[in-house]
């Protein structure tokens, strides 16, 4: 069912430095910020070779990531995103399996315009993870 890790993501107080750690100190290719309102955030995307890592910064009020970075203001690892190819079906099996999915369970359109789910860290090993229809 689970097929290529699609990114990891990463809480940042601070984008431009972040940016620069990622550029300067290591050497990877990064975008510039995008703001995506629909999902409460600006991103810079670092490109690897094999994975993406997406910086995550709040951005707005009602940020869904406000709270972890009130927690961790250092910022830290948010979540890994998982492809699969068919989302609905690894949500079907997942549940049947006693996993929670957060949220309504239907997928919403994420980051990269593809179908996501979110599943509870409590369920896997803490770690919050996302399933990207590929
Ligand atoms: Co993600």
């Amino acid at each position: 069912m689970l097929g290529r890790l699609n990114h990891v993501a990463i809480v940042v107080p601070d984008l431009a430095v972040a940016a620069r750690v990622y550029a300067d100190t290591l050497g990877a290719r990064v975008s510039v910020p995008v703001d995506l309102p629909d999902h409460g955030v600006t991103t810079v995307f670092v490109e690897l070779g094999n994975t993406k890592i997406e910086l995550l910064h709040p951005l707005g009020a009602a940020s869904p990531i406000a709270k972890f970075l009130a927690d961790h203001p250092s910022g830290g690892m948010h979540h890994v995103c998982y492809e699969v190819e068919d989302i609905v079906m690894a949500r079907d099996r997942l549940r049947a399996s006693g996993a929670r999915v957060l949220g309504d369970g239907e997928p919403r359109i994420g980051a990269h315009g593809k179908p996501v789910l979110f599943l509870h860290p409590k369920d896997f090993c803490g770690t919050l993870v996302e399933l990207e229809q590929a």
